[in-house]
């Protein structure tokens, strides 16, 4: 088993869209799926390019409405690369006898490999060894590499190497109803050195991207004059090429492509860039090596390794995860106005939006690109205009930041979404997950705990936790009977419960979650004023637009939020979870098996999981997953609830009992919370979510892009939870619980300006600061605290 490999065997075309989901080259900036180059799209083959948060907005007429939605937009094709005998066919491999088929994608070197052998209709056999790169060292750049093998014959064969601009969003089957073009040709055409080029632009966002490319013939290692030849389509540019094969002797056909847009920095328009940087690109084999040199450094510092005895794939799924992670959002990404979507770049399920699933992503990135985290975190920043007006519009103070975040922060959500088991379009209210407001500023805290940028804070930050700490002040309403806030008509993150049963109004009260995170940030925003100089503190009060009084009230609120608890000290969803009605578990799960999408399947019974105590995902568990059991009890201490930590096993088996995990987020949540009390049912857990996407467990999903969130927190139980990694108090704590199943674990993190390297075994856990000029900072272990600074390395005894 080689754990740096992705290996399929075996040409599988029902597997294709699973395939080239977690096939996809990317770079942070761009990415392209790992569909075959030789065919457009098919049946079988969708081969999206997309362009980090490139959106475009277009209406569609549905069930008697318009609508409009943003979608992540699919660009030219830029991988057709083809070939045919003079008197045969254009090559696809579901037209020909494949004799093998292997494609590898190699996660070290961020290379994608498909080794093919077919025998045509005349008898010939050929084989094709085809690797491909997405430049993670130059961000506009990629290329295909192709070596032709003639096993038994010899002769001409035409070589088509194309922009292909007649694409359309097709990658996701429930919204073929909707509108699905959303760009325009509008420059093409092929140089006299033999240069493609094609642009495109957007309907209505006006994003232009340029593409242009080069082919190149060799054999035996020197390049060889060919006929070439220009073919010009409708939103369609080629060159065929003529290239004559001696059968035994290889062909090496190099196909290198420049992409540019209109988002691009220090750019004059795309086109010039494209072509410009064509010429001085070099051959496939420096791009090659230069991108593998960008991935060896990334691999150098975000590698995890999982030490066991086991001979499973565990380790190479966990550095899948992490390379999708590093091609979502990567050093190339920083400066740009992109966001972390949560199906990456790889597919159009949820459109390429934004949404809380950064709360999943973010630690890692913190703890191993602060400078990208930074950067990140301004893309939500830009948009507090929007969410300004947003909570304005609503009757609220502060902002309102979206639940689906695009372009320009304007909510996203789809209003109607069809519900595939019973094809009826249904009202989707799963914009009322106002949460999302505290997932922000939560994001903007842990970044700063772990590099305790005291600038970021001040000037950006700060301003964020204030204006969401000004809406949850508006948003929450005292209760004067019980004198407690209250916040109603919301829906928490288990999107299953979107309003009462019977009832024609969407939202429900007092999601547990939503109030705790409410109390948080109000905490926050009072603790922050303690923090920041009064100067600044001054700064931000005029700007945000808050003064003493609603400092008080912060307080105020922060002591006296609800929070629904039933008899037995569990902790209930929602005010009203408790009386719903009982699910018929064995039933659905016998006829389901245990990942359900409850929703689909009862709307389609004509009945609700709204009637349910029945979850989609962890909601109330959320809590147990973000805070430690101290941070926990303080908060609700704080509120006048007595709970202690031995009520947490009871709030975890309720929810077990009575969640589908629909969502991909919840399973690793359940592992989570599970690290504290059971360890082996914690593993167990594990390993289910991370098969999650690598066995498309969902059914499909993972073909229309990959779950990111959950990907990301199969990386961070390993480097958090497992190890008991938190970062509080200004001290960096580690509490390992590593499950029996394993031996060890092994990472580096980047804290406080810090490279660290963390080893933790049963018996031990080593710490190694490497050299640099950070200031020295406390980690406690084992009931003490030990100050650490550069190059300095200790063990500790567990
Ligand atoms: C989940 C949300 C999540 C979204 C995007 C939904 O299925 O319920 O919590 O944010 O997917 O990943």
């Amino acid at each position: 088993m080689n754990n740096w490999i992705l290996h399929y065997e075996g040409w599988k075309p029902e597997e294709q869209g699973l395939r080239e989901s977690l096939c996809t080259l990317g770079n942070g900036i761009f990415a392209t799926r790992g569909a075959a180059e030789e065919v457009p799209e098919n049946k079988y083959n969708y081969p999206g390019t997309y362009m980090a948060c490139g959106y475009n907005r277009a209406k569609s007429h549905i069930a008697g409405r318009e609508i409009e939605n943003e979608d992540l937009v699919n660009w030219p094709n830029w991988l057709y690369l083809t070939f045919k005998h003079e008197d045969g066919e254009w090559f696809d491999l579901e037209n020909v006898e494949v004799i093998e088929y292997i494609q590898e994608l190699n996660l070290k070197e961020g290379v994608l490999l498909r080794k093919m052998k077919f025998k045509d209709s005349k008898e010939r056999v050929t084989s094709l060894i085809s690797e491909r790169v997405v430049s993670m060292n130059n961000p506009h750049v990629a290329g295909i590499r192709w070596t032709l093998l003639p096993e038994n014959w010899s002769g001409d064969i035409i070589v088509r190497s194309a922009i292909d601009g007649r694409v359309k969003n097709n990658g996701v089957e429930r919204y073929s109803e909707l509108e699905s073009r959303h760009t325009k040709v509008c420059e093409k055409g092929a140089t006299e050195d033999h240069i493609i080029y094609l642009a495109a632009c957007t309907l209505q966002s006006e994003i232009n991207v340029a593409m242009t490319s080069a082919l190149n013939v060799y054999k035996s290692e020197h390049m060889v004059e060919v006929d070439r030849k220009p073919v010009e389509e409708e939103d369609f540019i080629a060159e065929d090429i003529k290239i004559e094969c001696e059968q035994l002797y290889p062909t090496t056909i190099e196909k290198t492509l420049t992409m540019y847009s209109s988002r691009d920095f220090a750019i004059s328009d795309p086109m010039t860039e494209a072509l410009s940087h064509l010429e001085c690109l070099g051959s496939f084999n420096e791009v090659i090596r230069r991108s593998k040199e960008a991935w060896s450094s990334i691999w150098e510092k975000s590698d995890i390794l999982i030490e066991d005895d086991s001979k499973s794939n565990h380790q190479m799924v966990l550095r899948m995860h992490i390379f999708h992670i590093n091609q979502t959002v990567s050093r190339n990404s920083i400066g740009y106005d992109i966001g972390v979507p949560s199906r990456g770049w790889h597919g159009e399920a949820y459109r390429g939006h934004i949404f809380w699933d950064e709360l999943y992503i973010y630690p890692y990135i913190n703890l191993h690109n602060p400078q990208l985290a930074r950067s990140l975190l301004l893309y939500r920043y830009r948009r507090l205009p929007e969410a300004k007006k947003e909570a304005k519009a609503a009757g609220y103070r502060g902002s309102m930041f979206p639940w689906q975040s695009g372009s320009n922060g304007r909510e996203e959500s789809q209003v109607i979404h069809l519900n595939p088991e019973s094809g009826r379009w249904i009202p989707d209210n799963t914009h009322l997950q106002i949460h999302i407001n505290a997932a922000i500023p939560f994001n903007v805290w842990l970044y700063f705990q772990s590099t305790r940028d005291l600038e970021f804070l001040s000037e950006y930050g700060a301003e964020i936790i204030f204006n969401t700490a000004l809406f949850w002040a508006s948003v929450a309403r005292r209760n004067a009977s019980s004198d407690r806030y209250e916040i109603h008509g919301i829906v928490g993150p288990d999107e299953y419960h979107t309003k009462y049963p019977g009832s024609e109004k969407p939202g429900l009260n007092n999601n547990a979650y939503t109030n705790f995170m409410a109390t948080w940030v109000l905490t926050k925003a009072v603790e922050l004023t303690g923090i920041l100089s009064e100067n600044i503190l001054k700064e931000l009060q005029m700007r945000v637009g808050f003064d003493k009084k609603d400092i008080e009230s912060w307080k105020e609120i922060s002591k006296k939020m609800y929070i629904p608890f039933n008899e037995k000290g569990v902790i209930m969803q929602f005010d009203g979870f408790e009386e719903l009605d009982d699910l018929d578990w064995d039933k659905y799960r016998s006829e389901y098996g245990e990942t359900i999408r409850l929703d689909r399947i009862l709307e389609k019974e004509n009945d609700s999981p709204n009637n349910y105590k029945a979850c989609k995902q962890a909601d109330v568990l959320m809590i147990f997953y973000l805070f430690s059991s101290d941070e926990i009890i303080n908060i609700l201490n704080h509120l006048g609830y007595e709970f202690k930590a031995e009520h947490i096993p009871e709030n975890i088996d309720y929810y077990q009992e009575i969640t589908s995990h629909g969502s991909t987020l919840s399973r690793v949540v359940h592992s989570w919370v599970y690290t504290r009390s059971e360890r082996h049912k914690s593993w167990s857990k594990y390993i289910e979510a991370l098969k999650l996407d690598f066995e498309d467990e969902q059914g499909g999903t993972t073909s229309e892009g990959i779950h990111l969130g959950a990907m990301a927190t199969t990386v961070d139980m390993v480097m958090r939870s497992y190890s008991g990694m938190e970062m509080r108090e200004e001290v960096l704590w580690f509490n390992p619980r590593l499950p029996d199943e394993i031996n060890a674990i092994s990472f580096n993190i980047r804290y406080r300006s810090h490279w660290i390297n963390v080893r933790i075994s049963h018996e031990k856990i080593s710490i190694n600061f490497r050299k640099g000029w950070a200031a020295p900072v406390e980690i406690f272990i084992n009931g003490k605290k030990t100050t650490f600074k550069q190059d300095y390395h200790k063990e500790f005894s567990i």
